[in-house]
């Protein structure tokens, strides 16, 4: 399972810095939360943040945008350009935004593709662009805010993304994001989950690294307890 520390509960006086502990306390990727104050209702931060974590960490370090914006086929080059590895969109901007070109644009600029769909958004909505992803974003609250509970009944999407996946012979990765934490890491996992995004139960864990080695191994840890 990989973990992706999200840099929105992070401590912002500090960003290198955070960015570093995440890094040193075993994250597999970085997920940075690209909100524009329309598409939901909440402003974080753009491309000249991503570029200050991604010159804190250095350039070996997985750097995962969610772009949460209304215009994502305008501003994904910015991202390319500060050089982030992965890049996900919005399946609910389809029909204002044309998803293909953007998905295909941002894969022919060399990063990573991803597509998300949201709680309230059926699943069946992101199978026309499985085959031009690398990753498929299945979002566990209402994208907005960290901090969220998180909402079992989208574990069901996962399931069906991965049922989707062999059926096709497709490769992408399966991520979940939001109010996740090793409480239902084990749920994410046994439902076919490859990639946790966590943004509270990791930044802000008394124990950074335990939190993330119990999210990391979940049915692991779930041995370990019955024995
Ligand atoms: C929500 C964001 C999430 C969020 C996760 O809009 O997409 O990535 O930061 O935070 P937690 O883990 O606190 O729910
Ligand atoms: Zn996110």
């Amino acid at each position: 399972m990989l973990i992706a520390p999200s840099m929105l509960a992070c401590d912002f006086r500090n960003l290198g810095e955070e960015a570093r502990r995440a890094v040193a306390a075993g994250a597999d990727w970085l997920h940075l939360d690209v909100m524009d104050g329309s598409f939901v209702d909440n402003i974080s931060f753009g491309p000249d943040i991503c570029a200050a974590v991604r010159q804190s960490v250095g350039g070996d370090v997985f750097l995962d945008a969610h772009l949460m914006i209304d215009a994502p086929d305008h501003y994904y080059p910015r991202f390319v350009k500060v050089g982030v590895n992965l890049i996900s969109i919005h399946v609910e901007r389809e029909g204002k935004v044309d998803l293909q070109a953007t998905l295909r644009g941002i894969r022919e600029s060399g990063t990573q593709s991803g597509i998300v769909v949201n709680p309230a958004t059926p699943v069946e909505r992101v199978v026309p662009y499985l085959s031009e992803v690398d990753l498929v974003l299945v979002m566990s609250v209402v994208p907005g805010f960290g901090g969220q509970s998180f909402l079992a009944d989208t574990l069901a999407k996962v399931q069906f993304l991965k049922t989707a996946r062999e059926r096709a012979g497709l490769a992408y990765i399966i991520q979940m994001d939001g109010g996740i934490g090793p409480n239902q890491a084990p749920l994410c996992a046994a439902a076919g989950a490859d990639c946790l995004v966590a943004g509270s139960s990791t930044f802000r864990a008394p124990d950074m690294a335990a939190a993330i080695r119990s999210m990391k191994k979940p049915a692991v840890q779930n041995d370990c307890t019955a024995g």
